[in-house]
Order: C-alpha cells, then sequence, then structure tokens
C-alpha cells in the first residue's frame, strides 16, 4: 500500500516569509510520518493576474495546469496562508482561481483533504485569512477542508534558528493537525493509514 501524499505549499514568496516557514517546517515533519511529503513554492508556478479575455484568448496557463496536477495527485493538502488585510493575499487567491480553471486528470480541490495553516506577526495568526482560504476551499470549490487548523501568531519571534517552534505546543499542535490529515487523506484515497 502506497504512502498517502501530501502537499505542501504557502501562499507567500516572500524572502523570510513566516509562511513559507511554517509550510517547510510542516514538509520536515511529515518526513518522519508515514506520508510522502511534497513541499512546493508559488515561486516556482509564475502566473499572470487571473484575465477571462486572457484565459480565452490564451487558454490556462502552463504553471497552473501544472499546480493544478501537483493538487489533483496529492492524498492531502497543507496550505498556509498569511493574512492581507484581513484577507487572502492576491498570490494565493490567483493561482487557486487558476487552478480551479484547468483541466486535467483527477481532481485538485474535490479530491485530496485540505488542512488549514496561517501566520501572522500580529496576535490574530492570520485567523482572518484562514477563514477566507475555509471559505474559498469548501464553498467555492467543495473541498473538504478538516475542521482542525493551525495559527501561528506572533510569527516574527515564532520560529528557531533552525525553523522550528520555539514553543513546544506549537509544535504538538502543527503534529495533531499533520497526523489527522495523513489520516483522513488515507481514508479518503482508500489507503490504510
Ligand atoms: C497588503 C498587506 C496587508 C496586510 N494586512 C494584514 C492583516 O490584515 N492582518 C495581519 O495580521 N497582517 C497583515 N499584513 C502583514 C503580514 O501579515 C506580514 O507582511 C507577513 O509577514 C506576510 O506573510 P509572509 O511572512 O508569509 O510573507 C499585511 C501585509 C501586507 C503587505
Amino acid at each position: 500500500m502506497r504512502p498517502p501524499r501530501i502537499v505542501t505549499f504557502a501562499g507567500s514568496i516572500r524572502t523570510g516569509s513566516f509562511s513559507a516557514a511554517l509550510a517547510a517546517l510542516a514538509a520536515r515533519e511529515l518526513a518522519l510520518m508515514e506520508c510522502e511529503p511534497v513541499l512546493l513554492s508559488l515561486a516556482d508556478y509564475p502566473m499572470p493576474i487571473y484575465d477571462g479575455d486572457l484565459e480565452a484568448e490564451e487558454g490556462v496557463p502552463e504553471a497552473a495546469r501544472k499546480l493544478r496536477d501537483q493538487l489533483a495527485r496529492a492524498d492531502g493538502v497543507f496550505l498556509v496562508t498569511p493574512e492581507y488585510n484581513a484577507g487572502l493575499p492576491p498570490l494565493l487567491k490567483n493561482a487557486i482561481d487558476w487552478a480551479s480553471r484547468a483541466k486535467g486528470e483527477g481532481d485538485p480541490f474535490k479530491g485530496p483533504v485540505y488542512a488549514i495553516g496561517s501566520t501572522s506577526p500580529g496576535g490574530l495568526g492570520g485567523y482572518r485569512a484562514s477563514m477566507s482560504l475555509r471559505q474559498t476551499l469548501a464553498l467555492g470549490l467543495n473541498s473538504l477542508v478538516l475542521a482542525e487548523q493551525v495559527m501561528v501568531a506572533g510569527a516574527a519571534g515564532a520560529f528557531d534558528s533552525d525553523g522550528g517552534f520555539k514553543d513546544g505546543r506549537a509544535l504538538e499542535r502543527l503534529r495533531a493537525v499533520l497526523t489527522t490529515l495523513i489520516e483522513q487523506a488515507a481514508l479518503r484515497a482508500g489507503l490504510r493509514a
């Protein structure tokens, strides 16, 4: 029986991104669990801003098709968002919107189970963006999204120099969410957890 394939990526490509740090830490933790972890960066999937005219004239960009295929091949996805003006950053929303337009094998949003992470240097840990992401995935794209999520507040001081969490409870929370994600992804994909 193959292990569940768990894709992780962040909605930021900023150097020193806290969301990318959480996605990288999640991939590191996943590597210690019974799954096949895949860490992606949206830097490798550059796309123009979605425009219906552009789509009609040129079709869906190659990067969007590739991202869509990565998601469609996943059994679970841990998606980490930063918060911009109480909502999703355009980089992430744009990537999701384009990926939802691309056709191919499998279903990138109804196939895998999703778990949400969010970060913010502020006190709310990107809670509002996480709700926005939940709405887009669950209501917009019919994704199954775990109730459990990871929110990292005070993100500028949350990580140590090795990329781990300074707070042991935060690591426990991340591990618990990833464990549930693997279990649910395996169940959904008909794999043994
Ligand atoms: C346009 C913009 C709007 C922002 N709005 C919020 C916000 O509503 N809430 C919040 O906690 N942080 C907000 N921030 C701060 C981001 O959380 C911060 O820049 C964070 O480092 C971005 O995520 P990253 O580290 O993953 O790149 C905003 C930043 C930008 C550039």
